[in-house]
């Protein structure tokens, strides 16, 4: 079978010169290509077709039209969909930073300062997004880059396209398809979306940031080194460990925001993305942020550990003096 690039960048024309391929992620491939009519580079992202297969095209890009209305400092636009080889494709901006996930990888855990930063820049995303009716429902660290230093959303609106597509074509079809998507990491869904809820809401997001929020200031996501299937059912209904047992110097304020939005009942989480931006707000006007001092960073175990090596040490040479 004729790779998809090659098909894809004869059916794409003159439009777009297709450059390279972006390291694969989801259920995507992902290329930088040169868009012709203005001369700049962008992001293509080709849905496999496969996946095309399963859709309605005319639903899908009816939901990318709405995603394409959204403009906020945080979010990447979309700029352009069209039909081609087989399948479906947009296009976006290039980001031409590293992602929230290699910086967490890099920097784990992240001073409290940058934390509280990253949060309200995505926080504002969402806030606006959701206030535009737009929910993301697949908010994880490979979907935030830093462009110029700010958190940027990516991927907007693509989870209802693809499932709403999902839906349109069962309907027409009257066939329940086999899903061809993956359903990604299950590290950062809500217990809704791990349970399989049709009816998700805006705090399904407002969930996943939290686990992001957890992962950034403790190091580890509140469920890590498991089966997918493990990770699924602790969202739905395990609580998560305090985040006082794993790091010390957060200001109370986030964690309690953190924590809240990792309640199980999206009644109980913050209801708006809004409610955690002006949260955070706080612990920088009362002077709480350290700015995460590499002692503050230690882990909780460690004082302990030392006074028992020290106790013991005593101990052993008050012995021997005898
Ligand atoms: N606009 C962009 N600019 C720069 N890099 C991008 C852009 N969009 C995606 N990438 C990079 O392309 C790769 C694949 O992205 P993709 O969105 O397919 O994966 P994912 O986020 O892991 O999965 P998915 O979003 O499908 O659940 C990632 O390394 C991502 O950082
Ligand atoms: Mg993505």
């Amino acid at each position: 079978m004729r790779d998809i690039r090659e098909a894809l960048q004869q059916s794409l024309g003159d439009a777009y010169q297709i450059e390279r391929e972006l390291p694969r992620g989801g259920m995507s491939r992902v290329f930088a290509a040169r868009e012709t009519a203005l001369g700049r580079t962008v992001v293509l992202k080709v849905l496999s077709p496969e996946l095309a297969a399963t859709l309605s095209a005319e639903r899908f890009k009816r939901e990318i039209t709405l995603a394409a209305r959204l403009q906020h400092p945080h979010i990447v636009p979309l700029l352009n969909t069209g039909s081609a080889a087989d399948s479906l494709f947009y296009t976006m901006p290039l980001v031409d930073g590293e992602s929230l996930r290699d910086r967490i990888n890099r920097e784990r855990p992240m001073p409290i300062e940058t934390v509280i930063t990253i949060l309200t820049e995505i926080s504002s995303a969402l806030a606006y997004a959701h206030e535009m009716g737009i929910v993301h429902r697949d908010i994880k660290p490979e979907n935030v880059m830093f462009f110029h230093g700010s958190a940027v959303v990516l991927d907007f609106g693509i989870g209802k396209a693809l499932s709403a597509a999902t839906h349109a074509a069962e309907e027409t079809t009257g066939r329940i398809t086999q899903r061809g998507m993956s359903l990604g990491t299950p590290t950062y869904i809500s217990p809704e979306q791990a349970v399989g809820d049709p009816d998700l809401d805006h705090r399904a997001d407002i969930y996943s940031l939290g686990v992001m929020a957890y992962e950034m200031i403790t190091g580890h996501p509140p469920f890590a080194g498991r089966s997918s299937q493990q990770v699924m059912a602790a969202h739905a209904n395990q609580a998560p460990e305090a985040i006082g047992k794993r790091r010390t110097d957060a200001p109370v304020v986030l964690t309690q925001i953190v924590m809240k939005c990792l309640a199980k009942a999206p009644a109980e989480r913050p209801q708006q993305a809004s409610e955690i931006v002006s949260a955070l707000k706080e612990p920088r006007q009362s002077g709480q942020v350290t700015g995460g001092s590499w002692f503050h960073r230690l882990p909780v175990w460690l004082p302990w550990a030392i006074a028992a090596a020290a106790t013991g040490a005593a101990l052993y040479f008050a012995l021997r003096a005898r």
